[in-house]
């Protein structure tokens, strides 16, 4: 099937109620069969479900579904995308190892990796850039993973993952990427050689900005067993879950089936079935909504690049954007709807356009129906030095919009009302007014 179809389709048979829409399963537990039945599940030696804290019927239907559409063997919900970028590198990583990064990342990936990984001996190395050549020096014997978002965000650099995967994998290492910007409808990492996908579905899968959610997509494809001492924790067997040797009993699954029964069964941040089901809701439509996304950005990027109040565009669909040609080989001719600009008039400038916006709203999301403003080095991003902004690609002025699906000439009104209040410094700061 094609990925429109399976969006809406994929990962679901229905039971016996034969209910169209994928049920909640609000339970907590599943009642054992026997002694026997209980035994068999704790060992998963048997399919099934006995506690919601490891597994639910709702979100299996969610991973099975995303696992089709990124081209995967098995997927682990979560219930953030950073509980996912967390347990994605904590499944292999140990203190004493490191991880090599693309800097561009998300805030606060970029916070848990610089600030949170070396209080547990987990040393994060942030290349100068996203390319292979410059993770390359990095890497050492001791490195578990490399790191990077398919799309960074919000720098909006498209990283070349088949560059990036075949270094990572000369070296005997996965290439764990986020993709949550793309989508696994605009961008598929696992056949550019990903050994791992990690999205926060929060954004765009959910699309309506009122559930949070994360996901582990494992390809199935990284030969753990064949670098044994570089991933003792699925190839030697695991105290945390009677002694099994997660590449011997799993196979192509063992990354992801002992990201559930190590990672998600003891620290416990799993998805609630009512997020899974809003979820798969969003999911249902995102073809659509991307497409609207896109047109919408396009006429958007476009106006902001002919007006004068506006210091530069940051599109890929332009030709002077450094990944406009990954972007165009990626993405084959299709675009994210994250456009980043700068105001002319720096940080102050930057300031009173966020504060004069009326109809995108001024939050720290993306991906959502509604269209949606961030001012990063206020926001998302204002813990970082000024040589952190530098690295992951933030500058004072930078605006970061998320466009939305609403009709375009309302989003262009508002943007040009913004841009004039940006623009007259001797006003003061502009008044909020309600929608
Ligand atoms: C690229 C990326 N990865 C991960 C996250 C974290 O996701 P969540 O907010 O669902 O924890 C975000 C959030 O904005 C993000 O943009």
């Amino acid at each position: 099937m094609r990925d429109e179809t399976i969006a809406i389709h994929g990962g679901y048979v229905p039971g016996s109620t034969r209910a169209v829409a994928v049920p909640i399963y609000q339970t907590v537990a599943h009642e054992f069969i026997d002694a026997d039945h209980a035994a068999a599940l704790f060992d998963l030696e048997v399919p099934g479900f006995h506690y919601n804290r490891l597994n639910n019927p709702t979100n299996d239907v969610l991973e099975r579904r995303m696992t089709e559409l990124e081209g995967g063997v098995g997927a682990l919900t979560l219930s953030s995308g950073s509980a996912a970028v967390a347990a994605s590198i904590l499944n292999i990583t140990d203190a004493g190892d490191n991880i090599v990064c693309a800097p561009q990342l998300y805030g606060a990936t970029y916070t848990y990796f610089a600030a949170v990984l070396p209080r547990h001996g987990i040393e994060a190395r942030f290349a100068p850039d996203d390319t292979a050549a410059s993770m390359e020096p990095l890497v050492d014997e001791h490195t578990t993973a490399v790191f990077c978002e398919a799309i960074g965000n919000p720098a909006g650099n498209v990283v070349d993952l088949e560059a990036v995967a075949e270094m990572a994998h000369r070296h005997g290492v996965p290439l764990v990427v986020d993709n949550t910007v793309a989508t696994p409808l605009l961008l598929k990492p696992i056949e550019h050689g990903a050994d791992v996908v990690v999205h926060s579905m929060t954004k765009f899968v959910g699309g309506h900005g009122t559930t949070l959610g994360g996901i582990i997509i494992d390809s199935g494809r990284f030969p753990w067993a064949d670098h044994a001492e570089r991933f003792p924790m699925l190839t030697t067997p695991e105290p945390a879950f009677h002694g099994v040797v997660y590449t011997e009993q799993f196979g192509e699954q063992a990354y992801i089936v002992r990201c559930r029964t190590v990672g998600l069964r003891n620290t416990g941040a799993a998805l609630a079935p009512f997020n899974a089901f809003l979820l798969l809701q969003g999911l249902e439509t995102l073809a659509v909504r991307l497409e609207r996304h896109q047109a919408n950005a396009r006429a958007i990027a476009r106006y902001l690049a002919d007006d004068p109040r506006v210091a530069w565009v940051q599109f890929a669909d332009f030709p002077d954007h450094p990944s406009h040609e990954l972007a165009r080989r990626y993405l084959r001719g299709r675009s994210t709807s994250i456009i980043t600009f700068g105001v002319v008039g720096g940080y102050d400038a930057g300031i009173r356009f966020f504060n004069a916006v009326r109809l995108f709203k001024r939050l720290v999301n993306m991906g959502d129906a509604k269209s949606l403003v961030n001012h990063p080095a206020s926001a998302t991003h204002r813990q970082l030095s000024p040589e952190a902004l530098r690295l992951v690609g933030v500058t004072p002025e930078m605006i970061r919009l998320s466009i939305g699906i609403e009709h375009v000439d309302d989003l262009i009104e508002d943007l040009d009302q913004a841009l004039d209040a940006a623009c007259r410094p001797g006003d003061g700061p502009p008044r909020r007014q309600p929608v």
